[in-house]
C-alpha cells in the first residue's frame, strides 16, 4: 500500500519567530504551542535552544506542558548545540532533535570556509550524537537547493546510515520555482539507495512568493513532510504559509491525493492567535485567513454565490473556523446569548473566564451600539490570552488640542491600591505613557504602534498592538477600547505586565 500521509511540520516558534522584529516570550511561545496542538500539526518545532536562555526555557515549557505533537528542537551540528537542545526536550512525550549543516558550495565557502568531505563528516558526526539521546532525528541540509546534487546525494545517504529519520531539503533562500523544485525532490527520492529508510521534508522560504508552489511541488514528487508557519511568518519574505498547504492539500485532494490530520476548525482561531502574540497583522487579501478571502464584493459574484454557493466559492469559511451569525449583540444582551455566541465563534470559556469577559462586553456595549463577531473576538482574546495584570487602568484623562501642550492624568491600580500621576508629552499618548512611567518606574520606548478599527463604523473598537523596548528586550503589548488613546495606553500597560511578570518569574525561580 501507497503510503499517502503527509507529516506537517510548524515552525512558526522557530523560523517564524525569526521575522524581523518578532519576539515573543515563553508563555505567549506556549500559548501558541497549545494551539498548534489543538489544530493538529505533527510536529512543533518550539525554538532553537541554545540561541538564548529565553529561547531555552520556551522549548523546555512547551516540552513538559504540551502532548499530542512531536516536539522539537533545532542546533547546528555542533555537539554542545545538541547537548543544549535535549537538555530543552528532554520531558517532550515525543521529542526530535533536529540538527542542520550547510550543504551549497556558497556557505561551505564563504559561511563556514569548509570543503565538503569536511561538511559530510560533520553531517554525519552530528546525527549520530543525536541519536544517542532521541530515537527521532531530523538533518537539515541548509541550502539543499542550491547544492550540487552529487554531493546532496551523498550527504543524504549518509546521514540516513547515521540515523536520521527524516532529511530536509530546504529551499533557504527562496529561489527556486516550483516545477524545478519538484525535480529536485524526485532526483533525491530516486537516487538516494537507502531513502526508504528516511522521510523527506521540504522547507521553502517565500523570497519570491513561490514558497506555498514549491512545497506542493516538492509534496507531489515524494517530499512526505512539510514545513510552514501560520500566516507565513519567518525569516525575511517568511515560510510557506501553513493554512495555505493545509487548504491547498484538501481542496485539490483529487490532485495531491494525499492525506494530513487536522482540525479544520481551528485555523482561522491559529491565525488569529498568531497575528496577535507576535503583532504581524495578515494582509486582507491573504488567502485562506485574511479579512477579505470570502467576502464577495461585485454584485455578480454576490447573485451568483446567493444562488449557488459553489459558483466562486471553493472553499467554506465555516470549515476553517471563520463563523457568519446574523445575530448582534447590544448592552440589552444577556450573558445567555454572549455565551451561546461564543460558543459558535468556537470559544468555550470557563465560568471564571466567562464572567470577565461578560464584564468587558458590557462596558463595551455601552460605548458601541452593534457588537460584532469580530469585537467579540477581539474582546475574548484578552480573557483567554490574557497575561496577569499587576497594572491596571482605572482612570484616564487627556487634554490635548491644536495650541496646548498635551497633558495627561493616569491612575493604576496596583496590588488593591491606587496610584495617579500627570505627565505632559509630545502628544497624547506620549503624555499618558510619561504618566504610567513614573507609576511604575518602569520606562519603556515605543519602537512601532500599530492601530486598526476590529469592526466598521464610527464607533468601532480600535486594536493597539506596540513593540515596547524596556531594558534592552522588545515586548508586544495589546490594547482594545473605543477609545484610541485608551487603547493606546492599554497596549502600552500590557508591555510593561509582560516586562514585570517576566522579571518575576526569573527571580523567583
Ligand atoms: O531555511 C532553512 O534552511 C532553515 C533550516 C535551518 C531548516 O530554516
Ligand atoms: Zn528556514
Amino acid at each position: 500500500m501507497v503510503d499517502n500521509r503527509i507529516y506537517l511540520f510548524d515552525t512558526t516558534l522557530r523560523d517564524g519567530e525569526q521575522s524581523p522584529g518578532v519576539s515573543l516570550n515563553a508563555d505567549e511561545k506556549l500559548e501558541i504551542a497549545q494551539q498548534l496542538s489543538r489544530l493538529g500539526v505533527d510536529i512543533i518545532e518550539a525554538g532553537f535552544p541554545i540561541a538564548s536562555p529565553g529561547d531555552f526555557t520556551a522549548v523546555k515549557k512547551i516540552a513538559e506542558q504540551v502532548r499530542g505533537p512531536v516536539i522539537a528542537g533545532l542546533c547546528r551540528a555542533v555537539r554542545t548545540d545538541i547537548d543544549r537542545t535535549w537538555e530543552a526536550l528532554k520531558d517532550a512525550e515525543s521529542p526530535r532533535i533536529h540538527t542542520f549543516l550547510a550543504t551549497s558550495d556558497i556557505h561551505l565557502k564563504h559561511k563556514l570556509q569548509k570543503n565538503r568531505e569536511e561538511a559530510l563528516q560533520q553531517a554525519v558526526d552530528a546525527v549520530k550524537h543525536a541519536k544517542k539521546y532521541c530515537s527521532d532525528v531530523e538533518f537539515s541540509a541548509e541550502d539543499a537547493f542550491r547544492s550540487d546534487m552529487e554531493f546532496l546525494v551523498q550527504v543524504v545517504e549518509q546521514v540516513i546510515d547515521a540515523g536520521a529519520t527524516v532529511v530536509n531539503l530546504p529551499d533557504t533562500v527562496g529561489y527556486a520555482i516550483p516545477e524545478e523544485y519538484g525535480d529536485f525532490i524526485k532526483t533525491i527520492v530516486t537516487r538516494v539507495p537507502n531513502i526508504d529508510r528516511a522521510i523527506i521534508g521540504v522547507h521553502c522560504h517565500d523570497d519570491l512568493g513561490l514558497a506555498v508552489a514549491n512545497s506542493l511541488a516538492g509534496i507531489a514528487n515524494g517530499a512526505r513532510q512539510v514545513e510552514c508557519a501560520v500566516n507565513g511568518i519567518g525569516e525575511r519574505a517568511g515560510n510557506a504559509a501553513l493554512e495555505e498547504i493545509i487548504m491547498a492539500l484538501y481542496t485539490r485532494n483529487s490532485f495531491f491525493k494525499k492525506q494530513i490530520k487536522v482540525d479544520y476548525s481551528e485555523i482561522y482561531r491559529t491565525s488569529r492567535l498568531v497575528s496577535s502574540l507576535t503583532g504581524m497583522q495578515v494582509q486582507a487579501n491573504k488567502a485562506i485567513v485574511g479579512k477579505n478571502a470570502f467576502i464577495h464584493e461585485s454584485g455578480i459574484h454576490q447573485d451568483g454565490v446567493l444562488k449557488e454557493r459553489s459558483t466562486y466559492e471553493i472553499m467554506s469559511p465555516e470549515l476553517i473556523g471563520i463563523y457568519r451569525s446574523n445575530l448582534v449583540l447590544g448592552k440589552h444582551s444577556g450573558r445567555h446569548a454572549f455565551k451561546e455566541q461564543l460558543a459558535q465563534l468556537g470559544y468555550n470559556l470557563s465560568d471564571d473566564e466567562l464572567a470577565k469577559a461578560f464584564i468587558s462586553f458590557k462596558e463595551i456595549a455601552d460605548k458601541k451600539k452593534e457588537i460584532t463577531n469580530d469585537d467579540l473576538e477581539a474582546l475574548v482574546k484578552d480573557q483567554v490570552m490574557g497575561i496577569p495584570e499587576r497594572f491596571t487602568l482605572t482612570y484616564l484623562h487627556i487634554s490635548s488640542g491644536t495650541s496646548i501642550v498635551p497633558t495627561a492624568t493616569v491612575k493604576l491600580t496596583i496590588d488593591d491600591m491606587s496610584f495617579e500621576a500627570a505627565a505632559t508629552g509630545d502628544g497624547p499618548v506620549d503624555a499618558a505613557c510619561h504618566a504610567v512611567d513614573k507609576i511604575t518606574d518602569i520606562y519603556g520606548k515605543m519602537h512601532e504602534y500599530k492601530l486598526h478599527a476590529v469592526s466598521g463604523g464610527k464607533d468601532a473598537l480600535g486594536e493597539v498592538i506596540s513593540r515596547i523596548e524596556i531594558n534592552g528586550k522588545q515586548y508586544n503589548g495589546r490594547g482594545l477600547s473605543t477609545d484610541i488613546i485608551e487603547a493606546s495606553v492599554k497596549s502600552y500597560i500590557n508591555a510593561i505586565n509582560k516586562y514585570y511578570f517576566e522579571q518575576k518569574n526569573h527571580t523567583d525561580n
